[in-house]
């Protein structure tokens, strides 16, 4: 018998490991396993039943919040996918942080290439979701993976797509961690946003700091954070409305966030003020069919 199913049979038996929300210490940890996770629930809990639905989780990352739509929101089929392999640490982090034994056998993970097709392995998912992944999703395969994941729903399925920060939002470089001046990206050169980050010294936001910082250290967590900057696709949330639409899927319902800080006017000249405030969008999406509501 696989090692997931002597697993299930023990949870059928015994039940999930013994697990204690009072013991979390990592700020990042508390805000994947309660606000993110939250969130998550709060859109797709009424579209479906998360304790019965097949989900999939897009860049599900370090699996934190899968991990809490399990223990916290009873879900019992959580497939994450990423193109790294942040989850192979949850064991360790849900034993640090929740004294959990054994991470529930009602997640699994897998590792692909970037827009490797999932739907002939994946077909006819409940629900998926994707949290802060999209904007690094590089350009020309934005179109084919949002097909692919309209095509592993059912129909009448359901995706939920955040975005947070937005690129020309104040703090959609991603680098508030190490520069705290808002639209700093969008005013200085790469050489000069680089030097500032080199330069950073001293403790970072506990929230910002992800469990890769320790295999990084100090500054080769630099270097793949500016990486990463360089490599956002810079999507606005109408481009992401158009590429949804365009991939076969219906908007039942979407929000968008704005920060309350006044754009400098250069900026002003050159991108619409909407634009340079609107700092995160929430989606819901659905593929047409199955008897879903129009
Ligand atoms: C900012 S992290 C968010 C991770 C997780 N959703 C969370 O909330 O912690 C973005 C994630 O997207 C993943 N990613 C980027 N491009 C991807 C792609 N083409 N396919 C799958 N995952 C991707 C990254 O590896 C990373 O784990």
């Amino acid at each position: 018998m696989s090692g997931q199913r002597l697993l299930r049979l023990r949870e059928c038996l015994f039940g999930l490991a013994p697990w204690d929300a009072s013991r979390i210490t990592d700020e990042w940890f508390r805000a994947h396993f309660e606000y993110a996770a939250d969130v998550v629930h709060q859109w797709m809990g009424g579209a479906l039943d998360v304790r019965t639905a097949r989900l999939l989780n897009f860049g599900c990352g370090d699996g934190i919040t899968d991990l809490a739509l399990v223990l916290r929101h009873g879900a019992t089929a959580i497939h994450g996918v990423d193109i790294r392999r942040e989850y192979t640490k949850l064991p360790r982090i849900a034993r640090a942080q929740l004294g959990m034994a054994r991470v529930p056998a009602a997640l699994t993970f897998e590792t692909i290439a970037p827009g490797t097709p999932l739907a002939g392995r994946h077909a006819g998912v409940d629900g998926i979701m994707s949290w802060s992944t999209f904007e690094h999703v590089q350009r020309e395969q934005l179109l084919p993976i949002l097909r692919d994941l309209h095509a592993c729903l059912r129909p009448g399925g359901v995706f939920f797509l955040q975005i947070e920060p937005l690129f020309f939002s104040p703090f959609g470089s991603h680098l508030r961690r190490y520069d705290d001046v808002p639209w700093h990206h969008l005013l200085a050169s790469e050489d000069a946003l680089w030097r500032i980050i080199q330069n950073h010294e001293g403790p970072i936001d506990a929230a910002e700091v992800d469990f890769g910082f320790a295999d990084f250290g100090v500054d080769g967590y630099k270097r793949f954070v500016f990486k990463e900057y360089q490599a956002l696709n810079r999507l606005t949330a109408d481009e992401l409305v158009g590429v949804v639409q365009q991939a076969g899927f219906a908007v039942e319902r979407q929000e968008r966030r704005d920060m309350d800080l006044q754009p400098p006017p250069e900026l002003l000249a050159r991108y619409p003020e909407e634009l340079l405030r609107n700092n995160e969008v929430f989606l819901l999406l659905r593929k047409a069919g199955g008897g879903a509501p129009a």
